[in-house]
């Protein structure tokens, strides 16, 4: 039967060729190359862009080890790049300092309401996280921010934030306008400082003002794609596909999987293990085609002697993100 379709280019190039996009999310499960396809594609964006933001919300930091340069939660400019930064952040942190904030500043009582509020929605900490970093990326102002995201799960839990939360703090924060006078009055009679439960108020609608704007923007296909990667095997294979049907739900767009750590045995290579592990990826590369071939671009990245390490080795590497691979047959 001939194909109804054109095949998509197997590489990423269509990522560099789309200026409008913004916000470009690598996901998939832990050790199948997330971060050194994060990494590679920064590095080939900021061959094109004016500025670049790697943002690691990883717990397991890797951005440091993958570089050989110590990152924080600050943007650091990248060693041997002129207009490639990164940061490591860990998004469930930031609600803890606003409750030491307020504590320390004598809203106890605020503090404890924030504290509540935490264990009432689950996964509010984390949303709170990701509208303080929203709040601080959008000032910085770079052309683009690659995300290198924690394992699946996480991942999706943290995009389907926005609107858990705003629903949320929707609530709130019209309860703070109703009952806000009220409340103030009464805690400043306990002795707590007016104005406290204003500006937690506040802070909270500027917040949830933010969390809209972000939501919005993750879910315009100009501005925002997610980057699955994995490896040719079933279990990773059904992982990703479980992932794209997720960002289908939350309307968060995919159009890209890169298949990593695929062995290229030589034809007269007697390796018995490398040709049956070949033989495997083979046949799920296969399924993954007839799976995603209409709609994706699926970008194959061969399985390396050693570690991709230091920018130099990440250089290349990100090289195959661009001209596809030949397997040297
Ligand atoms: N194609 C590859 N060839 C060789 N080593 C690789 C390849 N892809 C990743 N690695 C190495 O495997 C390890 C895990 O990769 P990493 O990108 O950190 O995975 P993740 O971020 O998904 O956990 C790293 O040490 C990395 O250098
Ligand atoms: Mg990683």
């Amino acid at each position: 039967m001939a194909e109804e379709f054109e095949l998509l280019p197997p590489t990423l190039q269509n990522i560099l060729d789309q200026d409008s996009l913004k916000w470009i999310f690598c996901g998939g499960k832990g050790g199948v190359g997330k971060t050194t396809t994060s990494c590679s594609l920064a590095i080939q964006l900021a061959a094109c862009r004016e500025s670049v933001l790697l943002i690691s919300t990883d717990p397991a930091h890797n951005l440091s080890d993958a570089f050989g340069q110590k990152f924080s939660k600050e943007a650091t400019k990248v060693n041997g790049f002129d207009n490639l930064f990164a940061m490591e952040i860990d998004p469930t942190s930031s609600l803890q300092e606003m409750i030491e904030q307020s504590d320390q500043s004598g809203g106890g009582a605020m503090g404890g309401m924030m504290q509540d509020l935490a264990f009432a929605i689950p996964g509010v900490d984390e949303a709170m996280g990701f509208a303080e970093i929203m709040k601080h990326v959008k000032s910085m102002e770079y052309s683009v921010i690659v995300f290198d995201t924690a394992p699946t799960g996480h991942t999706l839990r943290f995009l389907s934030f926005p609107a858990v939360l705003e629903k949320a703090l929707g609530k709130i924060s019209s309860l703070g306008s109703r009952f806000g006078p009220m409340i103030s009055q009464m805690s400043s009679m306990m002795g707590a400082p007016v104005g406290d439960q204003q500006d937690m108020f506040a802070k909270l609608d500027s917040m949830r003002a933010i969390i809209t704007e972000v939501n919005n923007q993750f879910k315009d296909p100009d501005k925002t794609t997610f980057v699955c990667v994995c490896i040719s095997e079933f279990l990773s294979l059904y992982e990703t596909e479980r992932l794209v049907q997720e960002l289908t739900t939350y309307g968060i767009d995919t159009h890209n999987i890169v298949v990593n750590q695929l062995l290229f045995p030589g034809k007269e290579s007697n390796c018995q293990h490398c040709n049956v592990r070949h033989a495997m990826q083979q046949k799920y590369l296969k399924e993954a085609h007839e799976l995603y071939d209409e709609f994706f671009h699926i970008i194959q990245l061969p399985l390396l002697t050693e570690e991709v390490r230091g920018p130099e080795k990440l250089r290349d590497f990100s090289k195959m993100l661009i001209e596809p691979y030949q397997s040297p047959v």
